[in-house]
């Protein structure tokens, strides 16, 4: 069984390469339909090359509104046949057509323990607050930014002498996990959106999933 996906990636990529390495491993049934971005240099387009996955990219600037350009580029990701769109630093806020197009078919990850800290910055912001503990969230995307169901989270300790450099590396590879849990799951059928809640097997979630010892999702 492989179920075909696309990313969408605006910088380094290492969620992507993530992905890319699971899937090697024999970890993650998928197959990578399209790797696409709004920045033509952006390094995970080069990653993605370098494994023979196809790639797109469309410059924003080229397109007179957010709908026009969204309405292009999610024509190609359709066109490539995934079933699931990742968005993995994906750094553009999207338009709410393609978001209702997708409802259950797309999902984001994001530096923070969703609801805290929507948006940029989530880093500092936890710091800022004074948080003993930061973390990520992997969602399903809705119209709202950041916004929609969450179906897992992953949790680190803040420590002292922590900065924003220190806590976003120590949070990324656990990130790295988290999505390929989450891909993986919904790979499987494990995972589903319906009604604007999150279904785990048989059950809507109470509240977001967690990572086992083992890399998979939990039930809290
Ligand atoms: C990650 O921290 C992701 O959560 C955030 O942007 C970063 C992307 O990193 N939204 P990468 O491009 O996957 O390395």
């Amino acid at each position: 069984m492989t179920f075909p996906i696309a990313v969408l990636a605006s910088g380094r990529g290492s969620n992507l390469a993530a992905l890319i390495d699971a899937r090697a491993a024999g970890r993650l049934p998928v197959e990578f339909r399209l790797v696409a971005s709004d920045k033509a240099d952006a390094p995970a387009l080069r990653h993605a090359e370098a494994h023979d996955i196809p790639t797109f990219a469309l410059d924003p600037k080229t397109f007179t509104s957010r709908a026009e350009f969204d309405a292009a580029l999610f024509a190609n990701v359709a066109a490539s046949g995934a079933q699931l769109v990742v968005l993995a630093g994906y750094m553009r806020i999207l338009d709410a057509a393609v978001t209702a197009q997708w409802t259950g078919r797309m999902i984001n990850i994001h530096p923070s323990l969703l609801p805290k800290y929507r948006g940029l910055h989530t880093h500092r912001k936890a710091l800022k607050a004074g948080d003993a503990e930061h973390g990520a969230s992997v969602h399903f995307v809705s119209a709202e930014l950041d916004g929609g169901p969450v179906i897992a989270q992953v949790r680190i300790d803040v420590r002292a002498g922590d900065t924003e450099d220190s806590l976003a590396a120590r949070l990324l590879p656990n990130e790295h996990r988290l999505l390929a849990a989450c891909v993986d799951a919904i790979a499987r059928g494990e995972v589903r959106e319906r009604d604007g809640r999150v279904w785990f097997h048989d059950r809507a979630l109470e509240r977001p999933l967690a990572l086992d010892a083992a890399g998979r999702l939990a039930g809290a």
